[in-house]
């Protein structure tokens, strides 16, 4: 599968997916990274692993349609498939959402519908919950919203520190979100073999 991961910081999740890859977890090939944010992490680790990299400032662009048009135009470029979203801070609009209907997909660090947002991980941690998570969904037009492919609880422990619960938190992101990617590509290469038949 060829996809396109769209980030904007430090990347952990794009590196998880390249060594996921590496070691034969998950069948795809990250033909671009997509980023908005010139001085991120991520882009060091794209061009470690030779990633082509599309680094775009929305506010170079006169509208979020014409941001999204140049985005586009590589994505149709690279003939990429599905666009995975890790750690992208920014609402996908319908120049991407209509053409990748049901092809982009984002982790999140809580139990959707809990604590959407940018500080969901603080959120859950200060609101004393027991247990908060990961969710993996499709991504629509609202913040967190898209449906729902796979939710992980992860527990706050009595003697968790905000760095500890963060630390595992990511991990769990870490283990998670290559293997539910195999899963919806492996279904999807099924699917399509199916209407070929
Ligand atoms: C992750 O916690 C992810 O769930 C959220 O943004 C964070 C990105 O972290 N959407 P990283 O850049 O992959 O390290």
């Amino acid at each position: 599968m060829k996809i396109a991961v769209f980030a904007s910081g430090t990347g952990s999740n794009f590196t998880a997916l390249v060594q996921a890859i590496k070691q034969g977890q998950l069948a795809a090939t990250i033909e671009l990274l997509v980023c908005d944010q010139p001085d991120a992490l991520v882009l060091k680790r794209a061009e470690a692993e030779r990633i082509p990299i599309v680094c775009l400032k929305p506010s170079d662009f006169a509208t979020k349609t014409a941001y999204e048009e140049q985005v586009k135009e590589a994505l149709i470029l690279h003939e990429i498939e599905f666009i995975v979203l890790a750690g992208y801070m920014r609402l996908i609009g319908p120049t991407l959402l209509e053409p990748y209907k049901n092809r982009i997909i984002n982790i999140h660090p809580s139990l959707l519908p809990a604590f959407p947002g940018r500080t969901s991980i603080a959120d859950a941690f200060d609101a004393g919950v027991s247990e908060s998570g990961i969710t993996i969904h499709y991504i629509d037009e609202g913040i967190d919203t898209g449906p729902i492919i796979y939710q992980k609880a992860v527990p706050i422990l009595k003697t968790d520190t905000f760095a500890t619960f963060t630390k595992r938190m990511h991990a769990v992101e870490h283990t998670i979100y290559p293997m539910v990617l195999e899963k919806i590509f492996q279904e999807g290469a099924s699917n399509e073999k199916k209407s070929l038949n």
